[in-house]
Order: structure tokens, then C-alpha cells, then sequence
């Protein structure tokens, strides 16, 4: 079994959310400094332009940020509020004895909170402290930024192991794990930066208060835009007419279920779903969350996820009728023909939004014992033990990066940011990037990958393989023992 559970454990990351964890640091995680340096910030022009993402294997997209002179990448992700930056990335930074642990659930860091000034983008003068951004100027001083000084982490290896030393959260200041220690340490709160886009947003006048955020799709064929781009407070000239027309979402705020011992409700980017579709079959959706209308079911967008968290049944109601596909039962996965579709759609505010089957299975390699590689797909779609419960914000799905890649989305922050000039509440907008026409080039663009893979076994033969290796494996092991 063990065999089964390396196969596993592809992708990343982390899976849940980070909370205040009493559990004890641990120095099994300690990971060996090798970090990569990137060259240092070159003055540029004023742009009024996107900050670029860069797209790791779909799994992460990180942007650059100034740090103390430097320029590091750093993971984003909407589902979280804090950044963290590991001790060797910042040096000099200005820290506190406070000791702080980010728990994601599958993975932790620790360390203590600091302080430090911080630049988002190219687009920055890291030299003169300014930051430039549409047509405001801010000072660096400004955007202090609290985070957590990384000495110790557990289970962040995929990020380490590409360089990527930090990651930057986009969520709202009230759902800061650094604020909440830094409140029950009774840190002065006037000496206290804020969040990061309450930060960025509430310093001054003229950012408006929204990111928004593309993110390419990695899908082998160079023919399609594989990295991103992110702006704050201006838009992706592409989609900006889109934009104008796309509805309003607001953001769920259930403050009646707050601390429930079935999950805090803390505010996040959630959303209520109206429908999910598969191949033109509705399914019917229901929620866990009392507020959330019946037939509905509550969302969170999390850019820091991999993969995306729904119910068994919609697991299965996606993948069951997959032509070929198999259930793996002892790794709860679905294996699927890589050159199968199918064709999902979820509906926001009354608009579908059509998703490329190339996201609905991810391709993976696996070696067989005898030293044969072999192909196989997976499910994107995945059920999870990562349910409420287990200090989880009350929720029925986590929309990871699999759907966000097909669509352009405008997180307004409204009067979540401190200083806001504002009344109305957050919200999101969703222009949809994936057409049925996109969506057919799936066949060509998996044909031309299957050409340069590993022999691909079918689901059935793939599972019964990995199943006969593993059988063999423990009982070889057992042999070993007597
Ligand atoms: C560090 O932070 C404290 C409190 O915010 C401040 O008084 C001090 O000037 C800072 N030091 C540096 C080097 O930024
Ligand atoms: C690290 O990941 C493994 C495999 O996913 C998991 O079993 C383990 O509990 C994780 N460790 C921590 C501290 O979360
Ligand atoms: C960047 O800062 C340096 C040093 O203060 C200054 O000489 C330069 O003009 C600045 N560049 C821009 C584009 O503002
Ligand atoms: C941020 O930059 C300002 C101006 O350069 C400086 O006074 C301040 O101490 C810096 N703060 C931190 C936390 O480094
Ligand atoms: C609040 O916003 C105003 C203008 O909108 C700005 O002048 C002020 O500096 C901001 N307050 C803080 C603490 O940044
Ligand atoms: C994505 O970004 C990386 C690093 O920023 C760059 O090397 C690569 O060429 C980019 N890929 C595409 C397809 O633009
Ligand atoms: C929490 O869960 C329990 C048992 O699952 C349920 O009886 C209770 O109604 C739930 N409370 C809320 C506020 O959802
Ligand atoms: C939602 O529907 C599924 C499938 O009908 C069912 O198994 C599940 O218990 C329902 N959940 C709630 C909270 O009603
Ligand atoms: C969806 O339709 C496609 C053809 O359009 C078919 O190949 C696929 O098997 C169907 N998938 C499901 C889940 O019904
Ligand atoms: C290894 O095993 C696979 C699956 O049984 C088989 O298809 C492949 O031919 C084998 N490779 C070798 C080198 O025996
Ligand atoms: C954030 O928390 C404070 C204090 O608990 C509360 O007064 C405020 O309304 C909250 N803001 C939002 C946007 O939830
Ligand atoms: C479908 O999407 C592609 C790629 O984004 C775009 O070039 C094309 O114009 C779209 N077609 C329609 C009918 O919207």
C-alpha cells in the first residue's frame, strides 16, 4: 500500500487552510537552504501594464516581489491571507519574538513574525522605494507588509524544490492567522501593517481596491499562453469590455456560523454555485452550509490549489460515465483515458461557464517496478477528507486552479480593505475564457502529448498492475521482517 500512496502523492502542496496551530514545531521538515538568486531589479519605465505569472506544471503560479532589494518569487493564492518568505530570503528583516505556525493542513511552516517593506511586480523601483502602479505612486514604507519568517516547514518540498521560497496570500485581512497571533500577543495594533491588499489598497488614493488574475494552462503544446498575468486595481485590456458586462458575484459572508465546531467561518472568496453540468446532465447541488440556498452550493476559490475538492458524488457523477474510465478504489482516484473528454460547466449568477476538458485530467508518469514508464490520467476532480471539521471554513467545494484557468477573474475587495473608500461588499467577476471551439482542440493537443509520452496503459490494466506491484511489495516486505 505504501507504492500506492508515493504514486499518490504527485502534485503538490497543500491541501486545507492554514489556522494557529497549537501542534509543537517539528525540525523533521528542515529544509537545506539551495534557494536560487535572481538577478537584481533594473529600473524601468512607468507601465501601466500586468504583472507576469509564472505557471509551474499547473500546480503553482508564483509572481515576483521586491524584498530588500531583491527580487523572489512567491506562490499566490486567493484562499489564504498571510505571505510567508523563508528566513534566508530575508536576512535582515525587521522581526519580533513572536513565534507564529501556518498550518495548510498537509503542510505547515514556522517561524517568527516580521516585518519588512515589499514591491509586487516588475514595475517597481526598488532603489528609490517607490512603487508605481496605474496612476498613483505609492511609497514602499506604505506597503509593510507582516509575515511570517520561515524557519522550519513541513511538506513544502514542491516549492522549494523549484526555487520558490514564499508564498503571498490575496485573501481578506480578517482572515490573517499573523493578525490573529499578532492580536492575542496584544502587538500595539497602530505599529502594525496590515494585509497584504488591505495594504496595498487602503494606503492612498488611487488604487482601486480589485486584483485580477489569469492563469495559463500548461498543456504541452506551446500554442496556448502557459503562464498568467495579474493586475491590481487595472485590467487585462482583453478582457476589460467583457468585464463591463459580466455580473457581480458576491462574496458569501455567513457571520451566523462563525467558530461552529463544524468549521470557522472566516471570510474567504466563496461564492454560491448555481449549477454544475456535466456533458449537458445537471447535477443537483445541495450544500452543508445552512445560509446557502437550497439547490445551491457554496465555493472557494483557492489559486494555491492544484486540484479542486468536491463531493464524492460529483466526483463520480463527472468521471462515471467516462467511456473507459476506471474507479482506483484503494487511492480514490479515477483513472481516465487521456485522449477522453468530457465537458463540465459551472454556473455563476445565471452564466455557465464552460471548462476545457484538458483540465479535467492530469497527465502523470509512473515507473513499474519491472522499469517500464508508463502514462495514466487522472481525476482533477477529487473527493477529500479535507472536510469541514478540521478548523476548514465551511464550505462544499474548493475551486482550485483546474476551473480558474478557464476563466478571467476580478477579485473587488469593496470595504474589506482598511480605509476603504467604499460600502458596497466584496465581490467577484468571471469572464469566461474557454468556448466550445477552444475546448475541441482537447483531442489534438492530447494526441500530440500521448505522441511523446510513455506507453499509456488503460485504466483497468493501469490499476490491476499498480495493485498486482503493491500486493508484492508488502508481502516482499513482510518476507524481509521474518
Ligand atoms: C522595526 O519595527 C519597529 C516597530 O514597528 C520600528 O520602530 C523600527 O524602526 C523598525 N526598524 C527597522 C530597521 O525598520
Ligand atoms: C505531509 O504529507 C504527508 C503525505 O501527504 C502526510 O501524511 C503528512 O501528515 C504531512 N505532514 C504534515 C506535518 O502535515
Ligand atoms: C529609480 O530610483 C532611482 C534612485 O532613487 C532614480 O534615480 C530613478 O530615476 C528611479 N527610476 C524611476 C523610473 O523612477
Ligand atoms: C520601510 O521603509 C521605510 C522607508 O525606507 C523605513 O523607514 C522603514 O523602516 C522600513 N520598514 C521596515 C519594516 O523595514
Ligand atoms: C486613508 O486614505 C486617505 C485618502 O483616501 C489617505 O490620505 C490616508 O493616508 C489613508 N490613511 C492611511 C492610514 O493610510
Ligand atoms: C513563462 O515564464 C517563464 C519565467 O518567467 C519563462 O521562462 C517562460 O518562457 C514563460 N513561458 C511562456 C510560454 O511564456
Ligand atoms: C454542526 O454539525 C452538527 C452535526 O453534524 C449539526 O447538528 C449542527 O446543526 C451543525 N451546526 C451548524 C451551525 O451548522
Ligand atoms: C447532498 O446530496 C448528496 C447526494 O444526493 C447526499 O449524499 C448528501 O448527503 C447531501 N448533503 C446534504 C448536506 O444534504
Ligand atoms: C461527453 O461527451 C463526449 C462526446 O461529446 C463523450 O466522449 C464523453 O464520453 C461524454 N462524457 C460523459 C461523462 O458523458
Ligand atoms: C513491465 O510491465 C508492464 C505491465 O505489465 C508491461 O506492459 C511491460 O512490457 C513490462 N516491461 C518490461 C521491460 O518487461
Ligand atoms: C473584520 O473584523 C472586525 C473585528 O472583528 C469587524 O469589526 C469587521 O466588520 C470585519 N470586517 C469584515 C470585512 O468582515
Ligand atoms: C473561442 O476562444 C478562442 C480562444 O480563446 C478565441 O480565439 C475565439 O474567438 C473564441 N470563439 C468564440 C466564438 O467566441
Amino acid at each position: 500500500m505504501k507504492l500506492i500512496h508515493s504514486l499518490y502523492a504527485f502534485g503538490l502542496l497543500w491541501a486545507g487552510y492554514p489556522r494557529a496551530a497549537a501542534r509543537p514545531s517539528t525540525s523533521a521538515g528542515l529544509i537545506s537552504w539551495h534557494g536560487a538568486r535572481f538577478p537584481s531589479l533594473n529600473t524601468r519605465e512607468f507601465q501601466n501594464a500586468p504583472i507576469p505569472l509564472t505557471n509551474f506544471g499547473n500546480n503553482f503560479y508564483t509572481t515576483n516581489i521586491g524584498v530588500l532589494g531583491k527580487e523572489i518569487p512567491v506562490a499566490i493564492t486567493t484562499a489564504h491571507s498571510d505571505m510567508w518568505l523563508f528566513s534566508s530570503e530575508v536576512v535582515n528583516s525587521n522581526t519580533t519574538a513572536i513565534h507564529a505556525e501556518l498550518d495548510y493542513g498537509n503542510s505547515l511552516v514556522s517561524g517568527t513574525i516580521a516585518f519588512v517593506n515589499i514591491t509586487v511586480g516588475p514595475f517597481v523601483n526598488v532603489t528609490s522605494g517607490m512603487i508605481f502602479r496605474g496612476l498613483c505612486m505609492l511609497k514602499v514604507a506604505d506597503l509593510v507588509e507582516a509575515f511570517v519568517r520561515v524557519d522550519d516547514a513541513i511538506n513544502m518540498t514542491e516549492l522549494f524544490d523549484n526555487g520558490v521560497y514564499g508564498v503571498l496570500g490575496l485573501g481578506f485581512e480578517n482572515a490573517s492567522v499573523i493578525q490573529e497571533i499578532l492580536d492575542e500577543n496584544k502587538y500595539d495594533a497602530t505599529l502594525r501593517p496590515h494585509s497584504f491588499a488591505s495594504s496595498l489598497f487602503g494606503s492612498g488614493p488611487g488604487i482601486s481596491p480589485f486584483a485580477s488574475l489569469i492563469f495559463g494552462r500548461d498543456s504541452g503544446s506551446g500554442s496556448i499562453q502557459a503562464n498568467g498575468t495579474f493586475t491590481f486595481g487595472t485590467y487585462v485590456d482583453t478582457y476589460a469590455s467583457s468585464l463591463a458586462q459580466a455580473v457581480h458575484l458576491p462574496v458569501f459572508s455567513d457571520t451566523s456560523d462563525e467558530d461552529s465546531s463544524n468549521g470557522t467561518s472566516f471570510p474567504t472568496w466563496a461564492l454560491t454555485l448555481d449549477g454544475l453540468t456535466v456533458n449537458g446532465t445537471q447535477y443537483t447541488l445541495n450544500s452543508s452550509v445552512p445560509q446557502v440556498p437550497s439547490g445551491k452550493s457554496l465555493v472557494i476559490l483557492d489559486s494555491g490549489y492544484y486540484s479542486t475538492i468536491v463531493s464524492p458524488d460529483i466526483v463520480d457523477f463527472i468521471y462515471s460515465n467516462i467511456s473507459g474510465a476506471a474507479y482506483f478504489k484503494e487511492v480514490d482516484a479515477w483513472i481516465i483515458p487521456c485522449n477522453m473528454p468530457a465537458n463540465l460547466s459551472l454556473t455563476f449568477g445565471g452564466q455557465e461557464y464552460l471548462m476545457d476538458p484538458l483540465d479535467l485530467t492530469a497527465i502523470q508518469y509512473f515507473r513499474l517496478t519491472n522499469g517500464t514508464e508508463v502514462t495514466f490520467c487522472s481525476n482533477t476532480f477529487q473527493s477529500s477528507s479535507f472536510r469541514r471539521g478540521s478548523g476548514l471554513p465551511a464550505a462544499d467545494m474548493i475551486l482550485g486552479l483546474p476551473f480558474l484557468r478557464n476563466v478571467y477573474t476580478l477579485l473587488s475587495y469593496g470595504n474589506t480593505v482598511y480605509n476603504a473608500t467604499t460600502s458596497e461588499g466584496p465581490y467577484v467577476q468571471f469572464v469566461s475564457v474557454t468556448n466550445a471551439t477552444s475546448a475541441s482542440d482537447f483531442s489534438s493537443i492530447r494526441h500530440r502529448i500521448l505522441a511523446n509520452s510513455p506507453m499509456e496503459l488503460t485504466p483497468s490494466e493501469f490499476i490491476k498492475t499498480i495493485r498486482a506491484e503493491s500486493t508484492n511489495a508488502s508481502s516482499s516486505s513482510d518476507n524481509d521482517r521474518t
